[in-house]
């Protein structure tokens, strides 16, 4: 089987390794992919943003299945156009795509069918006085959310009223957000612990990965800026086996029913971003896609073919029980460039790669490299996201092989976060005692 993933990221670099572990591949083609992929597999220039350019790559090359790693080119419906073209693909259409490309229709999706989540109104731009009127019906905190993708950035969290009607104004006024906040969404504002399920389905059947949880601050503690994910660990302890049975009971159940019943059938890796409240779990968001990077945790914990999976998803005939788990836990801890997630430097060297390579256990995704004069460098604000794999029942193990890990490799001005699962081991000896 020959596969093309779409994207460059430590999520497509994790997917690659997993799929290159199928008997049934024979190449697998990354575009564009990043120095770390460039190991595993032919990294071409393609844009996702030219879907004739792939279609031409995937039909001269016989590609036999495209998978679709980041949500833009989901959204701007490239699963469609290849589908146009007989091709196969793993990714949801652009009209399921819509749960993560609009969050006024995930939220008035989720009012429809019953699922949980936190009380909310939408506006359009012409709509601020109401806005703002709205603001004081529900309690401070709110949160204030641009409609389309933004990049992350679209999710403002406001602690008073005045930083709320400042928020309205960033994405409804000064259109900080473009078109993303034609419609704006303002909600209550959920107390709990995050967590990550990922639902692979081909529409009818459904397999469930590993819970997981990201951690989205810069600084320890889940202090300061937000940035694109400074690390991820799996299974989460906050998702016991009862409360995955009521998440996907609850929520992942009825999304996809509701998908199919509403016309949109949703294919491929349904992320649902959900916050354990003191009343149980609420969707904060869906997303149509593995998530990034908690794939990185998630992915290594699967006992099956990936390649036979993503297949059958595509030709709609999933059978759960291709998807088992490991009973393994797995921490990912990323390194960033100095300055990150405001201005930072590339192009510096990376050390100490090659002696990791050969220890059992860890594995280097590469989230933002590329190759300079023989050497590694680094290319983005997410660097690498250093992956220890363990045995489910010590987990405080694992978190110590991944930092083991990161202090075998240096570039300048590299910065990581300590504290990656330490909020499930401070949950894991609650339950002890
Ligand atoms: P979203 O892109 O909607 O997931 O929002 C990004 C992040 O903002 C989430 O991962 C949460 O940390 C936070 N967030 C979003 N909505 C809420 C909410 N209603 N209550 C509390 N935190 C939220
Ligand atoms: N880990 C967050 C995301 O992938 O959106």
């Amino acid at each position: 089987m020959k596969i093309l993933v779409i994207g460059s990221g430590g999520r497509e670099h994790a997917l690659i390794w997993k799929l290159k572990q199928s008997p049934l591949v024979t190449d697998i083609f990354c575009a564009p992919g990043n120095a770390g992929i460039a190991q595993l597999s032919a990294c071409i220039s393609l844009k996702s943003s030219d879907p004739s350019a792939i279609i031409k790559f995937v039909k001269e090359k016989h590609i036999d299945l495209t998978v679709i790693g980041p949500e833009q080119p989901l959204v701007s419906g490239l699963t469609d156009v290849l589908e146009e073209n007989g091709q196969k693909v793993f990714g949801p259409s652009k009209a399921a795509a819509q749960l993560e490309g609009s969050k006024v229709f995930s939220k008035n999706f989720m009012q429809r069918n019953k699922i949980p989540t936190a009380r909310f109104r939408s506006f359009q731009r012409d709509e601020f006085d109401a806005a703002q009127a709205y603001l004081s019906e529900i309690q401070i905190p709110c949160v204030v959310k641009a409609d389309g993708l933004a990049a992350g950035k679209g999710v403002l969290i406001c602690h008073s009223y005045r930083d709320a009607v400042g928020a309205l104004e960033e994405v409804m006024v000064k259109n900080s957000f473009g078109a993303a906040g034609d419609l704006t969404v303002v909600e209550e504002f959920l107390e709990g612990e995050e967590a990550s399920v990922f639902a692979l389905t081909d529409g009818e059947n459904i397999a469930i990965l590993a819970s997981a949880q990201d951690h989205k601050r810069i600084l320890d503690g889940d202090l300061g800026k937000n940035t694109g994910g400074m690390g991820a660990y799996a299974p989460a302890p906050v998702v016991s086996a009862d409360l995955m049975f009521r998440i996907k009971r609850d929520i992942v159940v009825p999304t996809l029913e509701g998908m199919k019943r509403e016309g949109v059938p949703y294919r491929g890796c349904l992320y649902v971003g959900l916050m354990i409240t003191a009343q149980g779990p609420k969707v904060l968001e869906y997303n149509c896609r593995f998530g990034d990077p908690e794939t990185q945790v998630v992915v290594p914990l699967i006992d099956g073919d990936l390649a036979e999976i993503f297949l059958s998803i595509a030709e709609r005939r999933l059978q759960p029980s291709q998807v088992k788990i490991h009973p393994a836990s797995a921490v990912c801890v990323v390194m960033v460039s100095q300055g990150y997630p405001d201005a930072y430097q590339t192009g510096k060297k990376i050390a100490g790669l090659d002696t990791l390579r050969a220890n059992e256990g860890i594995i280097v995704f590469h989230a933002s490299t590329k190759e300079e004069g023989g050497a590694i460098v680094s290319a983005g604000g997410r660097v690498l996201g250093v992956t220890a794999i363990g045995y489910r029942n010590e987990l405080d193990r694992t978190i110590q092989s991944a930092y083991r890990a990161v202090e075998q490799i240096s570039f300048d001005g590299a910065y990581y976060r300590s504290d990656i699962g330490k909020k499930a081991l401070k949950r894991l000896s609650t339950h002890e005692l």
